[in-house]
């Protein structure tokens, strides 16, 4: 089996959503920790359940309301200047250290992005980051009106790419979304970050979890969807080796 594609998902996967947390502590200082996993947890169910729905927004939209209903949750005002100020980090979020590398070692194929980002936000990102001169192309499920991982958003990459989708290798870091590409038919490298070993002992050694324990519980650990990655790295840097010296594993 030859993989001729390489395709990433975006927020958690390459850039670090995690990164938020310095400016979302600035604006509401001792609440940056809450506000940060809140947000994203809100911001990928309202995804799932305007696809549910019927009523596509895109992912900006989607992200505006989720950073809304969690400042409002947590009974912060959302004044103009830091709610700006937060949403803005999502057009420059940190780049996990091993991506730029991981890419440009994996040249010869096309690499590409699929995401749930909007357009607009997908191409600042990008281009802020200095992923742009890398990437062959970033796709947006935008152009099919649902989210992950609907099958419709996964075909985007046969159809943008021109690439089947047995020749796809899909990386994510994100469990669910890993299921959605597998489920779909691609073949799918899960990276796994945070290990169960590590997960036990984060919940045996905090009396009360924190924000950032109980995003990893929720959005880290393998999900129970009947349907499993092929394969499971532990950082983008293992990559390159997987791809190029054991493809019939994959
Ligand atoms: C992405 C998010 C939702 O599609 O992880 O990039």
């Amino acid at each position: 089996m030859t993989i001729k594609a390489v395709v990433f998902d975006a927020y958690g996967t390459l850039y670090d959503v995690q990164s938020v947390a310095d400016v979302t502590e600035q604006a509401f200082p001792g609440y940056g920790g809450i506000i940060t996993q809140i947000w994203r947890i809100k911001q990928l169910e309202y995804s799932w359940l305007r696809s549910l729905m019927g009523r596509y927004d895109d992912f900006a939209t989607v992200t505006r309301d989720s950073l809304t209903y969690t400042l409002r949750a947590l009974g912060l005002t959302p004044e103009d200047a830091p709610f700006g100020r937060i949403m803005d980090k999502y057009l420059h979020l940190d780049l996990y250290p091993d991506a730029l590398a991981a890419l440009a070692a994996l040249n010869g194929r096309k690499l590409a992005i699929l995401s749930n980002g909007s357009p607009d936000m997908l191409q600042a990102l990008v281009r802020n980051s200095g992923l742009d001169p890398v990437l062959d192309a970033t796709v947006s499920v935008d152009a099919n009106k649902i989210f992950k991982p609907s099958p419709q958003a996964y075909a985007l990459i046969e159809t943008k790419l021109g690439v089947a989708p047995r020749d796809v290798l899909f990386v994510s870091s994100n469990p669910w979304d890993a299921c959605g590409a597998k489920a779909f038919g691609l073949n799918v490298a899960w990276i796994e970050r945070v290990t169960p070993e590590a997960m036990a002992l984060a919940c045996v050694e905090n009396e009360r979890l924190p924000p950032l324990t109980m995003f990893k519980l929720l959005r880290t650990q393998m999900d129970e969807l009947g349907v499993a990655p092929d394969c499971r790295i532990r950082s983008l840097s293992e990559l390159p080796a997987l791809v190029t010296s054991r493809e019939p594993s994959i």
